[in-house]
């Protein structure tokens, strides 16, 4: 980026990161703000800056086991969630275009370090990254009796989370069942968003909705090796059950010494 164009781009910018941290307050869920602080305080998070990759990717493995993988732009669905499995989030690494910064269709830098990984950070919402669309990137939720935003495309763009925020949109329930089949649209606003009750809540009903679907075999995440293994023989749910067991054994000893 050279002279004049770097310039504006960069003034561009601060707009972006000023206008969007004055609306975090107000608007962002707690969970967001808290991780914000920190990666204020430690990641270089400031609107004269753009924070290393790096560093970011090795803030979020000490916090909730998800790094940071280069990404040249948009990833195939099936792509992108099987990044997700092995808990690595591909992150673009371009800026959006100056005449554009109010709302980028496309994910772009400020998306991804404002949008994702204020929340990947966060221990709960880590576990929860599935029917992406109406959580992971527009989702909103209940929060001292108010409604507030979670979702990556909301927090990285000023335009609609005020939009979300304000009674012009469809606000519906989060239900598995209902959202699963909303279609959406990425070139504009969304014409609806899904309010969670709280993390737990919507956890709880994505399980219940998952259990539903019908599956010919069953998968484990082994976080020993970042590997998946197919539960296809007795052999191997009991090793799994046994380490499961092992677990709870600290756990249950930690309990007793804390009470
Ligand atoms: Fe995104």
């Amino acid at each position: 980026m050279h002279g004049e164009q770097g310039l504006i781009r960069n003034s561009k910018m601060r707009q972006v990161y000023k206008s969007l941290s004055g609306l975090y307050p107000n608007y962002a869920c707690q969970q967001y703000l808290d991780t914000f602080y920190h990666l204020e305080k430690y990641c270089g998070y400031t609107e004269n800056s753009i924070p290393q990759l790096q560093d970011v990717s090795n803030f979020l493995k000490e916090r909730t086991g998800f790094k940071l993988r280069p990404a040249a732009g948009l990833l195939s669905a099936r792509d992108f969630l099987a990044c997700l499995a092995y808990r690595v989030f591909p992150s673009t690494q371009y800026l959006r275009h100056p005449s554009a910064v109010m709302h980028s269709p496309e994910p772009d830098c400020c998306h991804e370090l404002l949008g994702h990984i204020p929340m990947l950070a966060d221990k709960e919402f880590a576990q929860f990254s599935q029917l992406y669309w109406f959580t992971v990137e527009f989702g909103l939720c209940k929060q001292n009796g108010s409604i507030k935003a979670y979702g990556a495309g909301l927090l990285s763009s000023y335009g609609e989370l005020l939009y979300a925020l304000s009674n012009k949109p469809e606000i519906k329930p989060f239900d598995p069942e209902v959202t699963a089949i909303q279609p959406y649209q990425d070139n504009s606003f969304q014409s609806v968003y899904f309010v969670s009750e709280s993390f737990e809540d919507s956890k709880v009903k994505l399980r219940q909705y998952a259990m539903k679907i019908k599956k010919p075999f069953y998968l484990r995440y082994d976080p020993f090796t970042c590997s998946v293994e197919i539960l296809d023989s007795f052999q191997k749910v009991r090793t799994a059950l046994c380490q499961i067991k092992d677990e709870l054994m600290s756990l249950c000893s930690a309990l007793d010494t804390i009470s």
